[in-house]
């Protein structure tokens, strides 16, 4: 019997459904195999690129877990799947708007329950405070992670808070002063065909709680980054608390504290951040076997 292999995305600019075409197309292939791909549309438009205001005003909603509700997908016998792809690239730290709705849906519980999911992450590089909310989104749903792939941008850290940032609110890509291009690299998105071929394999037998994308270099956590989120996500709690509490998202009541929330995570950005990333290289200097424990944590179920 074909293994039927359902997944599911949401893509603004498409960058990660052409991760997931590529990932994915050795198993469009394979004989054994039945994929249906669906794809998320919410019932809202999430223009690209974004107005700036709108892009800050998301982020409380974001943060806490309260999106717009999505288009029901349409998906035939959608109980007898056999694995689930979750394709999702993180909002201010947590999983995009549209895939929360989704996973917070009647109809995500109803596709989920029992089973076997991998995630497909693309994103900038701040993936692991998202990751911690989807594993808990995902166990609501009486399934459980079996692997999860990330891909991230092309910029390093510092030079991606300005290509990333320039691509969400203008739509320009392209390397600039200097500066790479924003986004992830072609050959790093041509490359995930390896996960596809090592899909289509293991999928010939029984699939169980084993990670199947085991030393295909899957994650790489970053271990600058690890407090980093930890003390930015905690922010967006704070503020974007006080925020939902002068109106709903697009209400012109928020807007002044969005700005002060703007100048204030500038403000992080330029004094916190630095200082914040030489006490943790310190840290990982003195302590290189449990940043090492840790980061190996992080980096399960499929590891690098
Ligand atoms: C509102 C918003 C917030 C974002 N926040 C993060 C983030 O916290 N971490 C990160 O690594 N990337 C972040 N990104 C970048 C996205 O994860 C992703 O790389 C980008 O939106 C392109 O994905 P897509 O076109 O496939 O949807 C953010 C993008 C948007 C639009």
């Amino acid at each position: 019997m074909k293994k039927r292999v359902l997944v599911v995305h949401f893509s603004q600019t498409g960058q990660l459904t052409r991760v997931l075409n590529k990932a994915l197309s050795p198993l469009r292939d394979a004989r054994h195999i039945e994929l249906v791909e669906a794809r998320i549309q919410s019932s809202e438009n999430f223009k690209f690129p974004w107005d700036t205001i709108k892009f800050f005003d998301a982020f409380p909603e974001t943060v806490y877990l309260d999106p717009p509700q999505n288009m029901p997908l349409k998906i035939e016998d959608e109980e007898s799947f056999d694995l689930i792809i979750l394709g999702y690239q993180p909002w201010f730290l947590s999983p995009s708007m549209p895939m929360s709705a989704f996973m917070l849906s009647y109809q995500a519980k109803k596709i989920l329950n029992a089973k076997p999911v991998i995630t497909i992450i693309g994103c900038r590089n701040m993936w692991i405070e998202a990751q911690k909310t989807m594993k808990e989104l995902i166990g609501d749903c009486n399934a459980r992670l079996i692997d999860n792939v990330v891909l991230i941008d092309q910029s390093g850290p510092i030079e991606s808070l300005i290509t990333t940032p320039r691509w969400m609110l203008t739509g320009k890509k392209d390397a600039f002063w200097g500066l790479s291009a924003a986004g992830i690299k072609d050959e790093n998105i041509n490359a995930s065909s390896r996960f596809g071929e090592r899909l289509c394999e293991k999928l010939k037998g029984e699939i169980t709680d084993e990670p199947m994308l085991s030393n295909l270099g899957a994650v790489v956590a970053d271990a600058r980054f690890v407090a980093t989120e930890k003390i930015a996500k905690r922010s967006f709690r704070i503020w974007g608390a006080l925020i939902r509490l002068l109106g709903k998202r697009g209400s012109k009541a928020r807007v002044p504290v969005v700005i002060i929330y703007v100048i204030f995570l500038f403000l992080l950005i330029i004094t916190v951040v630095p200082i914040n990333m030489a006490i943790q290289t310190i840290i990982r200097r003195l302590f290189k076997a449990k940043v090492a424990k840790m980061l190996l944590n992080i980096e399960k179920p499929s590891g690098r």
